[in-house]
């Protein structure tokens, strides 16, 4: 049980946490506040509400961290030996489970679940113990905790073992697989899951489509929902903090640079732009965006010279192979595209790699055209972020298989995100879009991309648990 000084009355569990630490030369210890919707979510409640964030040690910085016992106040991080972190977070989270809910499979990537697989699966069970304990340990009598994500589905089972006066609630980050994809799963483990899940109070989704598929997975391997309750929170943009962001100097700073990359057209006028900003990651469907972007030159030849593919894709998870792999196929197909097209003046694709947030909030700012073509994807910010900072209005193409097409699909082009030919054409036809119109749609899409602020999501939730808002 958790001593009166330590314990909180609320708690999240991600795997990811707020904060990165880096050892420097001189052996000083730097720490790094990430962003997202969780972080500006808790925000919400305020420094004085006794919350506290359990996550794990992810670098050699963050394990020294905690070895110095230097952590921020309110973040507890977990120094799970990296063996086991490897296999949990690469070997089950980030090979299985997020392969599966993104349905991701395909020769020559059909799982093998043998003795490896059981072996990684134990390690996963390892760490979702470890947050499940740290978890109750940290939690003051009837404390929220919120869950969050595949990385630790088996936590909210263990955490109602522990303590059973704990309100547990778990949200989906990403998409949920329909049953027919989820029963690849081994039997046992497809219960495991859905059995751990279901020891939450209440399960929080992106869009009624994944609520829905968790509900049918739950009918055909789990015997229904028990008493679990389940809602659908659509995090939404947080519209203060992106523009106020977008405007400070850096960002005019990279705008300059970006503006040279793209250049000008024959007849002296900006040329126009197709932003995309990814993690490079294979259900965000970079390369298929690149082929999309090849056929419309070819298939429309008055776009050659007037148009720059604007094209960032951040490393992500480069410990599995397939991810870099993925990778070097994207700088490839940009690269063959610049050697097909490209002319002394003019760089078809400008392609960047190097994580930097001024530099996408720049892109977004010059943004004509926001290409989001995911195979699959939870919810997919960038598609809300774009029309909200770019100036002059961006038109979006849309995968209709983005969780945020749900909101924003009406005011979209929506592309199957396999037709790359379909997909030209869109591009084409969101280049021709007039003006007036385009900040017509832009103004729209902004609308619905704010309807449900980080602050505002994390409350419901939390509400919605507790019901009383505590
Ligand atoms: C998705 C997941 C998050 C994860 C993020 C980045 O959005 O839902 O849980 O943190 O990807 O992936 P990473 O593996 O780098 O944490």
């Amino acid at each position: 049980m958790a001593s009166p000084q330590t314990a909180a009355k609320v708690l999240v569990a991600s795997n990811r946490g707020p904060v990165s630490y880096e050892v420097r030369d001189d052996g000083s210890l730097h720490s790094k506040r990430g962003g997202g919707g969780m972080v500006s979510g808790l925000s919400a409640i305020g420094p004085d509400a006794g919350a506290l964030w359990v996550c794990s040690a992810l670098s050699d910085g963050d394990r020294e961290a905690v070895r110095r016992g230097a952590g921020e106040d309110g973040v507890l991080m977990l120094d799970i030996p990296a063996d086991v972190h490897a296999d949990a977070y690469n070997g089950i989270a980030n090979s299985v489970l997020w392969f599966v809910h993104h349905m991701l499979y395909q020769t020559p990537l059909e799982p093998v679940f043998d003795a490896e697989f059981r072996r990684q699966w134990a390690s996963y069970e390892t760490y979702n113990r470890a947050f499940a304990e740290a978890l109750a340990e940290r939690a003051a009598p009837g404390a929220a905790v919120l869950v969050q994500d595949y990385h630790l589905t088996l936590v909210p089972g263990m955490l109602r073992e522990l303590r059973p006066d704990v309100r547990i609630g778990h949200f989906s980050h990403t998409p949920w697989a329909p049953p027919e994809y989820f029963a690849m799963l081994p039997d046992d483990i497809a219960r495991q899951v859905l059995g751990g899940m279901l020891g939450a109070d209440r399960l929080g989704f992106l869009t009624r489509r994944w609520a829905d598929a968790f509900e049918a997975c739950c009918e055909r391997f789990a015997g229904g929902l028990g008493g679990t309750r389940i809602g659908v929170h659509g995090l939404g943009a947080d519209a203060d903090f992106l523009r106020a962001r977008s405007h400070e100097s850096d960002v005019s700073e990279r705008m300059t640079a970006l503006r040279e990359e793209i250049g000008t057209a024959p007849d002296g006028s900006p040329r126009r732009t197709v932003v995309r900003v990814d993690r490079t990651e294979l259900s965000k469907n970079i390369v298929r965006g690149l082929l999309a972007y090849r056929q419309l030159l070819g298939d429309h030849p008055e776009w050659r010279e007037r148009v720059v593919h604007v094209a960032f894709a951040y490393p992500s998870r480069q410990d599995l192979a397939v991810y870099r792999d993925y990778t070097a196929e994207v700088q490839r197909v940009a690269r063959e595209i610049n050697d097909a097209y490209g002319t002394p003046g003019w760089t078809p694709v400008v392609l960047h790699v190097k994580d930097d947030f001024a530099r996408s909030l720049a892109a977004y700012r010059l943004a004509d055209v926001a290409l989001v073509n995911p195979i699959r994807d939870g919810m997919n910010l960038v598609a809300k972020e774009v029309p909200l900072v770019s100036d002059e209005g961006c038109v979006l193409v849309l995968s209709r298989e983005a969780g945020a097409f749900e909101e924003l699909g009406e005011d979209a082009l929506p592309v199957n995100p396999y037709d790359v030919i379909a997909t030209a054409e869109a591009l084409h036809e969101a280049l021709s879009v007039p003006p007036a119109e385009r900040a017509e749609r832009s103004k729209r899409l902004a609308a619905a991309a704010t309807a449900l602020p980080p602050a505002q999501w994390f409350l419901d939730q939390l509400n919605a648990l507790t019901g009383d808002g505590a």
